[in-house]
């Protein structure tokens, strides 16, 4: 079995995590609604994750729905101490899967208390609250309402630490005039680096950056940049990818979705992998490439 190793940690609430977890997403059925096509490997996908040495999970009650959430209870219930489940609200789905923003006061209560009960857990040890946005990404909009609706049930004692997704760094200075946040979950990869400066505030602060969707989401990321940095490598584009997100900067937590063991082995050996300085050149240029690509075929 692979097991993490090399790897260093990031402080993640009250928590040390190592900065290679697992996005479970990619567990539920095709566009994350429905069960999974293999419930039997999506069982053992979780389980063998926890036993490399994984012990960061995100998730949302909002898979499925319900399904993540329930196969993580049956996978990996009673938890390991050390194991932190970081879940999201914020969104909910409609009968044919659609995707809503769910932010009143009445939604985000229901959500801390379907996550609790999906998860079995009686706290939850890290909600981000996934903030509007529209097809061009985050939405600005002050979040005080619903921000102030979490810190209720933080003081509740139903949430230990607040986190934020999808959200503007305006956004962010605001929430941290709110509350303390734990981390921020926004899409950022080799190709999407619209955060960068986000990332290296954060870092300065000792907050988490999370990136979602970091091999490319339900595209993996193509380049031939990419994969001739691989093949000198001797290492596989996602792996390239993931190394080059540890490299990024050390608040920066990984977590890679898959629903198949072979890609979790192949992600999780990208903590062995070093980047040699004369190799980054070529993966810097591959975001703007990629934004030049997006230009010419609008
Ligand atoms: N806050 C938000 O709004 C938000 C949005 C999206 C995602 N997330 C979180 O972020 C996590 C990561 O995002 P994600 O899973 O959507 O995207 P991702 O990690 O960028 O990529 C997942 C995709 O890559 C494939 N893949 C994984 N490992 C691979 C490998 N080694 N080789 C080739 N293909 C590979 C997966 O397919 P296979 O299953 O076939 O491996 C899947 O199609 C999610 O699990 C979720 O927890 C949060």
């Amino acid at each position: 079995m692979t097991s993490i190793n090399q790897v260093d940690t990031f402080r993640l609430g009250s928590r040390t995590v190592k900065r290679l977890g697992y996005g479970a997403m990619q567990l539920a059925g095709p566009g994350v609604f429905g069960p999974p096509r293999d419930r039997d490997a999506a069982l053992a996908v979780l389980r063998e994750a926890v036993a490399s040495g994984v012990d960061h999970i995100d998730t949302s009650d909002f898979y499925g729905p319900h399904v993540t959430n329930e196969l993580i209870r049956e996978a990996l219930a009673p938890y390991p101490k050390n194991l932190t489940i970081v879940t999201k609200i914020g969104a909910r789905r409609d009968e044919k899967g659609n995707w809503l923003p769910a932010f009143s006061r009445e939604e985000l209560i229901l959500a801390v208390h379907d996550n609790l009960r999906n998860l079995g857990l009686e706290l939850l040890e890290v909600v981000n609250l996934r903030s509007m946005f529209d097809m061009h990404g985050p939405a600005e909009g002050s979040i005080e309402v619903p921000l102030t609706v979490l810190a209720g049930l933080q003081r509740e004692g139903l949430i230990r630490h607040i986190g934020l997704s999808n959200v503007t760094p305006t956004q962010v200075a605001e929430s941290r005039g709110i509350c303390e946040i734990a981390c921020v979950q926004n899409h950022y990869n080799l190709a999407h680096r619209g955060d960068d400066s986000l990332i290296d505030d954060l870092a300065r602060d000792g907050i988490p950056y999370v990136p979602f969707f970091p091999l490319g989401g339900f595209s993996p990321l193509q380049s031939s940049s990419l994969s001739e940095v691989a093949e000198r490598l001797n290492a596989t584009p996602m792996q390239v990818a993931l190394a080059w997100l540890l490299r990024r900067s050390p608040n920066i937590l990984l977590i890679p979705g898959t629903s198949s063991p072979a890609h979790l082995r192949e992600n999780l050996t990208a903590a062995e992998l070093r980047l040699p300085d004369d190799l980054m050149p070529a993966l810097d240029r591959i975001a703007s490439e990629t934004a030049a690509v997006g230009a010419s075929a609008e």
